[in-house]
């Protein structure tokens, strides 16, 4: 009986410690930053993840590196003109953050170490919501930011 009781108690261990280093080593925290580095581009982007953010690439189109942290998007508030054609790089400092924009399509997951990208037309003006729809903590449910189309 033991024996069997040894077994089990192992597997259990076995299971827990394979599904903490598959989490940790797959969704980046222990290779955060590397992402980055292995793309060519990347020190330009990240110096953008740290102030530029808002960068304009056309007569109205946008690059947006958009950064979610414990509880909050940066930038926040954007503002752009009605028609404006924006690409969004996001990314997370911490943990994950649901990156999504009411009455719109974009929706995707804020992943610490990895940048996610989506680009949109916002052809209607008006005050689009960032929202996070991740739970990341005590706060999550203030973690608001605005994009402003006018
Ligand atoms: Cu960030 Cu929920």
């Amino acid at each position: 009986e033991r024996v069997w009781i040894f077994c089990v108690v192992t597997m259990l261990l076995l299971l827990t410690a394979g599904t903490m280093f598959y989490a940790v080593y797959d969704y980046g925290v222990v290779t955060k930053g590397a992402a980055f580095h292995a793309d060519p581009t990347a020190p330009a982007r990240e110096t953008a993840f740290q102030d530029g953010r808002v960068i304009q690439t056309g007569p109205n189109a946008y690059s947006v590196y958009m950064v979610g942290h414990l509880w909050m998007w940066s930038p926040s508030p954007i503002h752009v003109k009605q028609g404006a054609a924006i690409t969004f790089y996001v990314t997370s400092t911490d943990v994950l953050h649901g990156f999504e924009v009411q009455g719109t399509t974009i929706n995707l997951t804020a992943v610490p170490g990895i940048v996610g990208t989506v680009s949109y037309n916002f052809s209607h003006p008006g005050t689009y919501h960032i929202i996070c729809n991740e739970f990341c903590g005590i706060e999550h449910q203030a973690m608001i930011g605005r994009i402003i189309v006018d």
